[in-house]
């Protein structure tokens, strides 16, 4: 595909899902990028004007149709919103799916440390998070949230890959100066240093892109490991410079028993998990708390009034044994929600899986109360999620968790255009031709066939049916 054209305008199916539960088929739509922006310049229901006098209502200038790559999808393509990634480690795909019938801190302690531990060489890292990397846009993730190591030089390698390879990315310098291992943690002292070092290279090194975040492609992100990994000085200082350079930060929260009585046995004068992270500046808006399976009503309050977010991460919580997160609830609290795969503690880094599995847990968990005859917590209602549920949770909902939601997470007229072509008949291809699905191929109308076909891609997809992959409007894959 020539990428020398500065506007490209595609024609075809667009599906988004802009507000929870809201699926928005434009069946013949028609949507304007610029490139030089990475934005989309309009969108609309229907072409009534040609690619030229589109771009040129759009952009208020005279455009010529040379400036213009026109791209029609097929039948069975469509275009959406990339996916995001709201929570996964980066050096973790080097056990992927190793340990699962072990609980959380037995599987910390015999893979996770150890694996992680390896990336203190830094040409390992080169060699292994360019296949990480690629893996993951291959998915169809646009933009995640990766934790790397402990290690400032390995770190610093991940962010050059994903720059180099044009995904967005949130990247964090983990940080773990308590109860680790002595082969794998750091001095209080240098897990600080580090921090803000990784902080100051990763910013300093795109300083030649406007240094505002929605047009920078790697963002550092505060990075205390989970509260019993920091000591009360450590989590304090990063608190500190999530304040300094307005980062966010993530972390984990509640995911396993076992695990939240370790972290409060650590802070016995904290009044619960949640509180530690609190009493030390790292709640807030621009906070991502993977896990929150386990949660108090305290500590849902807390996470509503501090503005936090949480990252739902179904295959690892149902892998490890961890539990069902109630999202519903959260979702009701309007605490923001979106999803994570959380490499490796779940076995796949791919956010269909993750529909998949926040849809299929949350009937789980609606069967569970049923046959057990426990309520509903208050709030929360015991509604299956629905396929366009998830689609949002993916994408909208990530980008609201990663406080990017202005700028991504649609496709609206100024976001920025970090899309995928979808082709639900690509060669063996997992989704069944609609000759083949005859509730799509007879349906009612054609938006009643979409529906069903976006439900099947949500059920059925994997990285096959990823055909490109778009980020800031430059195609980084193409299958
Ligand atoms: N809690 C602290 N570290 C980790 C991790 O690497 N994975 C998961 N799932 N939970 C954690
Ligand atoms: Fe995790």
């Amino acid at each position: 595909m020539s990428t020398a054209a500065q506007y490209a305008v595609f024609t075809g199916c667009i599906v988004d899902t802009p507000v929870m539960g809201q699926l928005r088929v434009r069946i013949n739509g028609v949507l304007g990028i610029d490139r030089s922006s990475g934005r989309i310049i309009g969108v609309a229901e229907k072409a009534e004007l040609l690619p030229a006098e589109l771009v040129s209502a759009w952009t208020g200038q005279s455009v010529d149709s040379k400036a213009i790559e026109t791209i029609q999808l097929t039948a069975d393509q469509f275009l959406m919103p990339g996916l995001i990634d709201t929570h996964t480690h980066a050096p973790q795909f080097s056990f992927l799916g190793i340990g699962h019938d072990l609980p959380l801190m037995d599987w910390l302690n015999k893979y996770t440390f150890k694996h992680e531990s390896e990336f203190k060489d830094a040409n390992l890292a080169r060699k292994f998070y360019k296949d990480v990397i690629k893996r993951v846009v291959r998915n169809g993730v646009t933009f995640a949230a990766y934790y790397g190591t402990i290690h400032f030089d390995s770190n610093c390698v991940l962010a050059d890959i994903i720059r180099e390879i044009g995904q967005r990315a949130y990247v964090g310098k983990v940080c773990m100066d308590a109860n680790s291992p002595a082969y794998y943690s750091e001095s209080t002292e240098a897990s600080l240093r580090d921090t803000e070092e990784f902080v100051k290279k990763v910013l300093g090194s795109q300083a030649e892109e406007a240094n505002k975040q929605q047009s920078r492609l790697v963002t550092p992100i505060i990075t205390p490991r989970f509260a019993p990994s920091c000591t009360h000085e450590c989590m304090a200082g990063l608190g500190a410079l999530a304040e300094k350079y307005q980062l966010p930060i993530q972390s984990h929260l509640c995911e396993n028993p076992s695990e939240i009585e370790y972290a409060k046995s650590c802070f016995p004068d904290s009044p619960s998990y949640a509180h530690i992270y609190h009493q030390r500046g790292l709640l807030n808006s621009r906070t991502i708390m993977a896990h929150c399976v386990h949660m108090s009503d305290a500590e849902i309050a807390l996470m509503r009034e501090t503005k936090a977010s949480v990252s739902h991460c179904p295959n690892s919580n149902l892998s490890l044994s961890s539990g069902i997160a109630d999202i519903r609830r959260f979702i009701a609290e309007g605490i923001p929600v979106g999803l994570g795969t959380d490499v490796g503690g779940g076995y796949t880094p791919s956010i269909l899986d993750a529909m998949r599995m926040a849809a299929v847990s949350n009937r789980a968990l609606i069967a569970f109360r049923r046959d057990s005859g426990v309520q509903s917590a208050p709030g929360s209602k015991d509604t299956p999620l629905e396929a366009a549920e998830a689609l949002y949770l993916a994408t909208q909902g990530g980008a609201r968790v990663m406080t990017m939601d202005e700028h991504l997470g649609s496709l609206d007229a100024n976001k920025l255009f970090d899309a995928l072509v979808v082709d639900m008949s690509t060669p063996n291809s997992p989704v069944p031709s609609i000759e083949a699905t005859p509730a799509v191929r007879d349906a009612a109308c054609p938006i009643e066939a979409w529906k069903m076909r976006i439900e099947q891609f949500v059920f059925l997809a994997d990285d096959r049916n990823i055909s490109r992959v778009y980020v800031g409007g430059k195609l980084i894959h193409t299958s």
